[in-house]
């Protein structure tokens, strides 16, 4: 198998190649090889293979390889499902069966673990679908074509599908192509399809603009009807889930709607979700059944959904969250509990947290941050308290063990779940049950 995207025009590779057994796998998923003594990391390959390598990066400590050719395929190789694995920076597992990169995922998180002294059983929550499992897509634009950016690289490369994308948003993306080409804007940074249910909203995200040129460009958009019933919004800022970025919504729509138990109501598309109904619904649930106590706090709480399902069960929730619009989705929500047993603050956890401990005596925390981890005055304030119980929902295992090390002077990890919301990538979602000592 040759994979020969660096071949120049006289078909020869310009840059320096080498050759090394994988003897283990790293915690971005990548293989580890060996070259002259010095480590190289090379995604896309599984151990006990011999590859090929093409150098991308060098500096003292280590090498950073893209596969070029397998040279002795271990026998647990697979063809990827996706046409554009070997070079998307999206997918890291999809040249192995889904057993496979399960039990990988494992052995990472054991081995991260392992630096802070826990060698427990971790659990393991399955994905149903390896495919089309995804919500929600970021893709990028240039010359109005759509894609993703290489793996490491702001190198471009056009798609037609996302084969882990759900079947829906696959289905708009030729008319993203043509919505794209018959209005030649040259300002989108990129876009963003977001399903929940069976409702989708899509947003343009453009560079920077004054009110003015905003405005000139809503009005002569064209082509908007091609979208019928889905949400279409034009984006002005970095990224999607942001206060700081300005949404207009150009076609309404039918709106993103949620349902829970018998009642709908309406989500914020700027708001975080998670990416993957079927796994999310299962983490909150065992989140749920897990929490122990009466009076909890939901500390990176998003739209509210597991603040709500929280306050089902406990006597009074605490939930906080910083981005304006996932407060308000929240606040929404509020209005299916029957009783007041849920408050909502809008602010940031370090800011909050130490007033909520002043008033309340709460029995248990549950932690779901961004993969920038908690701060720690919130851990600190968690240690200093009287909380019994912190349920640590975690997007990124480093911050996670980095966390868990600064709450083990007074907690003791109980239990620890990988719930895989992320299929073939070397993401995963972690949840960790951490006790007070004592
Ligand atoms: C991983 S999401 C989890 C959201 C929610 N628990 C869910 O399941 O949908 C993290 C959330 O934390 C919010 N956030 C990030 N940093 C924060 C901070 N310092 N204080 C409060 N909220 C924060 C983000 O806006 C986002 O909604």
């Amino acid at each position: 198998m040759c994979y020969n995207v660096y071949m120049n025009k006289e078909n020869k590779c310009d840059k320096e190649m080498v050759e090394t057994k994988i003897f283990d796998i790293s915690y971005e998923g990548a293989g580890v090889g060996r070259v002259n003594g010095q480590i190289i990391f090379v995604p896309k390959t599984l151990k006990d293979e011999n590859v090929k390598a093409v150098v991308t990066k060098r500096n003292s400590h280590f090498l950073q390889g893209r596969l070029y050719e397998v040279l002795q395929a271990s026998p647990l190789r697979q063809i990827p499902f996706c046409p554009y694995f070997d070079k998307c920076g999206g997918c890291d597992f999809q040249h192995c069966s889904y057993l496979v990169e399960q039990d990988i995922k494992k052995e990472i998180l054991s081995e991260e673990l392992a630096k802070i002294g826990f060698y427990g059983k971790i659990d393991f929550q399955p994905s149903d679908e390896r495919k089309h499992y995804r919500n929600k897509i970021k893709m990028e634009v240039k010359n109005n074509r759509i894609g993703f950016f290489k793996a490491k690289s702001h190198d471009f490369f056009e798609i037609e599908t996302c084969p882990i994308a759900s079947e829906k948003i696959n289905a708009v993306l030729p008319l993203v192509k043509v919505f794209l080409k018959e209005n030649n804007f040259n300002h989108i940074k990129s876009i963003y399809v977001k399903q929940v249910k069976d409702r989708l909203a899509i947003c343009f995200l453009f560079e920077d603009f004054c009110e003015r040129d905003q405005k000139r460009m809503i009005k002569s958009s064209k082509l908007l009807d091609v979208f019928q019933d889905i949400s279409i919004y034009f984006g002005f800022g970095d990224v999607l889930e942001s206060d700081k970025t300005k949404l207009i919504c150009v076609s309404k729509g039918q709106g993103l709607v949620f349902n829970f138990k018998g009642k709908t109501f309406d989500l914020n598309v700027s708001a975080f979700n998670q990416v993957n109904d079927v796994v999310a619904e299962k983490l909150y649930q065992y989140v749920v059944d897990h929490v122990n106590g009466k009076r909890v706090i939901n500390a990176y709480s998003g739209q509210g959904l597991l603040t709500l399902m929280l306050a089902e069960k406990a006597k009074f929730v605490y939930g906080i969250e910083w981005q304006r619009s996932a407060h308000e989705s929240a606040e929404r929500l509020k209005d299916f509990l029957e009783e007041y047993r849920l408050e909502n603050i809008c602010g940031r956890v370090e800011d909050e947290i130490g007033s909520v401990l002043l008033r309340d005596n709460i029995d248990s925390i549950v932690l779901d941050p961004a993969r920038e981890g908690c701060k720690n005055e919130v851990l600190k304030a968690i240690c200093d308290g009287k909380i019994g119980q912190v349920i640590y929902i975690s997007c990124n295992f480093s911050t996670l063990v980095r966390d868990a090390k600064n709450l083990q002077g007074d907690f003791e990890i109980e239990s620890v779940k990988i719930f895989d919301m992320f299929p073939c990538t070397a993401n995963m979602e972690t949840v960790m049950i951490l006790r007070r000592k004592g």
